[in-house]
């Protein structure tokens, strides 16, 4: 296929989640007034009856109860009507008795795939690319990853890097490579002179110099 120039906006980290009004199997959902105070998954998958979206919303329903322990609501969507939805989540249930309990978007006028940069048309020009995005209590977007039609997503790493996010968020550190619950975390790099010292002096669990300190977390 020849490579087209059409491009639609792409969000950023930082950014304001953009807003929308959408159906979903759960009814009608404004983002700017869903979930207050929470955070939000908000995912895209190709199309409704297809293996890997199968095993992907399959793997989002099953490690539900994590994502309420971290306070955060999931949305999925795709380019299909609220019909093919309702179907694919009751095939599914009637399958394996997995049950998407969960609001998905039809987004058959493609207007949230377009805001999200959810249609990549080098990629795709009618199926969403596999996307998520991680949006803050305040609706800012802090986290995005972008799959291919062709390779399914990691539920570890999404639920790894929420934790991650949240965890920089309530301690003020930053996360290393890898980091998971448990692990020492970074402690930020000094800005002034007297940090610095701070850092050199300090009695911290990990210290290769003083720009790269670790500490445990006592929670
Ligand atoms: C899948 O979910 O298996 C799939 C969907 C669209 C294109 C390729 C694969």
């Amino acid at each position: 296929m020849e490579e087209t120039n059409v491009t639609y906006q792409m969000p950023r980290i930082g950014d304001t989640a953009p807003d929308f009004e959408a159906v979903t199997t759960k009814g009608k959902i404004k983002l700017s007034e869903y979930a207050k105070d929470k955070w939000i998954v908000l995912f895209s998958h190709p199309a409704d009856f297809t293996p890997v979206c199968t095993t992907e919303m399959s793997g989002f329903a099953q490690r539900r109860a994590e994502f309420d322990a971290l306070n955060t609501e999931l949305i999925g969507l795709s380019i299909d009507s609220v019909f093919s939805h309702l179907a694919w989540v009751n095939n599914v249930r009637e399958n394996t008795g997995v049950y998407f309990d969960f609001p998905i978007i039809a987004d058959i006028d493609m207007n949230v795939s377009k805001l999200y940069g959810m249609l990549q048309p080098n990629e795709s020009t009618t199926h969403a690319v596999r996307a998520v995005f991680f949006i803050d209590p305040s609706k800012k977007i802090r986290l995005i990853m972008y799959y291919p039609l062709n390779v399914g997503r990691n539920m570890d790493e999404i639920l790894r890097v929420l934790n991650a996010l949240q965890t920089s968020d309530k301690y003020g550190v930053a996360m290393p490579l890898n980091w998971k619950e448990g692990d020492n975390v970074i402690v930020p790099p000094p800005t002034n002179l007297d940090e610095m010292q701070e850092r050199i002096d300090g009695d911290y669990e990990e210290k290769v110099d003083f720009y790269l300190v670790k500490k445990k977390l006592n929670n």
